[in-house]
C-alpha cells in the first residue's frame, strides 16, 4: 500500500491505496467521485477525462500516485458556462460520455486561449476534441455549444 494526498475539487484526502491503481479507480471507487465514467479504460473512449492542474487527461491510463500534488478537477466540481451550453444545445443524449466531453472541452477551450491558432471552427473543434466518442452521436450539439462559448471568450477578450 501506498499512502497518498489527492486534491480533487478543492479538498485534500488521505487514502491509502496499491500504487497500481489508476486516478480513475481512485477517484470512483475510493473517493465515491461516479461522474467520471469508465468506458474503455484504455485510453481510447475518453469517457475518463478529468482536468489536472487545468489540463485535461484521461484518467484510466494515469497512476494516482503520479498526481499527488496535482488539482485534479471532475464533472463534480466543474463550473463553467460549458455546462449550460450544452444544455441549451441537446449536446447529451444518455450523458454517459458528457463528464469527458465537458472536462476535455474545458480543457481544450485553455489550450487554445494559451495558444490561440487560428478561429476555432467546427472542424477544428471536432479535431480537437476527437479523442472523446460519444456512442449517441450527440456531436453536433456538443460542438454548437463548443463554439458559442469560444466566441463568447473571443468577444470578452
Ligand atoms: S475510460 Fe479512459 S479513455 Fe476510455
Ligand atoms: S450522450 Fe450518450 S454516449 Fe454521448
Amino acid at each position: 500500500m501506498t499512502e497518498l494526498r489527492l486534491r480533487v475539487n478543492g479538498a485534500t484526502t488521505v487514502l491509502s491505496l496499491p500504487p497500481q491503481v489508476s486516478l480513475l479507480d481512485a477517484l470512483r471507487e475510493h473517493l465515491g467521485l461516479t461522474g467520471t465514467k469508465k468506458g474503455c479504460d484504455q485510453g481510447a473512449c475518453g469517457a475518463c477525462t478529468v482536468l489536472a492542474d487545468g489540463v485535461r487527461i484521461n484518467s484510466c491510463l494515469a497512476l494516482a500516485v503520479q498526481y499527488e500534488d496535482a488539482e485534479i478537477t471532475t464533472i463534480e466540481g466543474l463550473d463553467h458556462p460549458l455546462q449550460t451550453a450544452f444544455v441549451r444545445h441537446d449536446g447529451l443524449q444518455c450523458g454517459y460520455c458528457t463528464p469527458g466531453q465537458l472536462c476535455s472541452a474545458v480543457g481544450m477551450l485553455a489550450e487554445h486561449r494559451a495558444a490561440p491558432d487560428g478561429e476555432l471552427t467546427g472542424a477544428e473543434i471536432r479535431e480537437r476534441m476527437s479523442g472523446n466518442l460519444c456512442r449517441c452521436g450527440a456531436y453536433n450539439g456538443i460542438v454548437d455549444a463548443i463554439q458559442e462559448v469560444a466566441s463568447q471568450e473571443v468577444a470578452a477578450r
